[in-house]
C-alpha cells in the first residue's frame, strides 16, 4: 500500500519532464505582478479574466500533451554552439524560444487580432519569457540542453536540465510566494539596470551561464546540499531577473 501512494505521488514528476518546473514560472510571473504599471495592469486584468500572472504561467507546459499544439513545443528553448551568439547562429526550421517571443509580442500588440488569440499569445508570452531564464533553455543540441547529461540528484535519478528546471527550487523547500517576495527585494536602480537590454542580450546571458552549468558536473555525479550551496544564487538571480523583465515586456507591450 506504502509503495502505490509512493509511485502516486511521484507518477506526475516522473511523466512531465522538459519544463522550467511550474513553480520557476510562477515565481517569474509573481514577481512581475509587482512591478506593473496602471496601463499595463488593467490590460492583463482584462485579457487574463482577472487571472494573477503565475496562475497562467503554466499553461503553455499544460497544453503540450495536445497534439494540436505540438507546433509549439519547439518555443520552449534555443539550441546553438556555447562559443556563437544567437544572432550569428544558424536557425532550427521549427522555431525556437526568440522567434517565439517575438511571435507573442506582435500577435498581442495588435488590437486587431481576435481577443482569443490575444489571450492565447499572451499565456505562452508569459512562460516563454521564464524559460528565457532557465539556462538549460539556451543551451546546445548535443544532449538536448543537458536532458541527456544523466546524474543523480539526492540519490534518484535525473538529469542536468532536470536540476536546473525543478529539482534545485524544488529542494529549496519555498513556495512560489514566498520565493517571489524573498526576491522581490531589489532597489529601483537595480531593477532598472536589470531591465536593460533586448531579448537578445538576455538569450545570451542565459547561453553564458548554460556553459558554465555544463561544467558544473560530470555524467552520473551525484549532486545534492553541496550543488545547492553553490549554485542556489544564479538559480535566484535568473528568477529575479525573469520577473523584472517579464514586468518590462508587458509594460512596453501595453504602453
Ligand atoms: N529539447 C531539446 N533541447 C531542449 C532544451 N534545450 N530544453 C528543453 N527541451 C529540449
Ligand atoms: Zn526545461
Ligand atoms: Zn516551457
Amino acid at each position: 500500500m506504502k509503495k502505490i501512494i509512493l509511485l502516486l505521488f511521484l507518477l506526475p514528476t516522473l511523466t512531465f519532464s522538459n519544463y522550467w518546473g511550474k513553480t520557476g514560472h510562477r515565481v517569474t510571473g509573481h514577481i512581475a505582478e509587482n512591478h506593473l504599471t496602471g496601463k499595463a495592469k488593467r490590460a492583463l486584468k482584462d485579457l487574463l479574466d482577472g487571472h494573477s500572472l503565475a496562475f497562467v504561467s503554466t499553461y503553455a507546459d499544460e497544453i503540450k500533451a495536445d497534439r494540436t499544439f505540438s507546433k509549439f513545443s519547439a518555443w520552449h528553448y534555443v539550441n546553438y554552439p556555447l562559443d556563437m551568439r544567437y544572432e550569428d547562429a544558424p536557425k532550427s526550421d521549427y522555431g525556437d524560444l526568440i522567434v517565439g517571443i517575438e511571435k507573442c509580442i506582435e500577435i498581442v500588440k495588435n488590437k486587431d487580432n481576435p481577443r482569443a488569440n490575444r489571450v492565447f499569445y499572451l499565456k505562452m508570452l508569459v512562460h516563454l519569457i521564464g524559460d528565457l531564464h532557465q539556462p538549460l533553455h539556451a543551451s546546445r543540441a548535443e544532449d538536448k540542453g543537458g536532458n541527456d547529461i544523466q546524474v543523480q540528484w539526492f540519490g534518484e535519478g535525473s538529469n542536468l536540465h532536470r536540476v536546473w528546471d525543478k529539482n534545485l527550487i524544488e529542494s529549496y523547500g519555498m513556495t512560489y510566494t514566498e520565493l517571489a517576495n524573498e526576491l522581490d527585494q531589489v532597489s529601483r536602480k537595480e531593477r532598472k539596470k536589470i531591465q536593460e537590454g533586448t531579448i537578445y542580450d538576455w538569450v545570451q546571458e542565459s547561453h553564458e551561464i548554460c556553459a558554465e552549468i555544463y561544467n558544473s558536473a560530470q555524467i552520473g555525479e551525484k549532486l545534492g546540499y553541496q550543488y545547492s550551496y553553490k549554485y542556489n544564487d544564479i538559480l535566484f538571480q535568473q528568477l529575479q531577473r525573469g520577473g523584472l523583465r517579464l514586468a518590462k515586456v508587458l509594460n512596453d507591450l501595453f504602453a
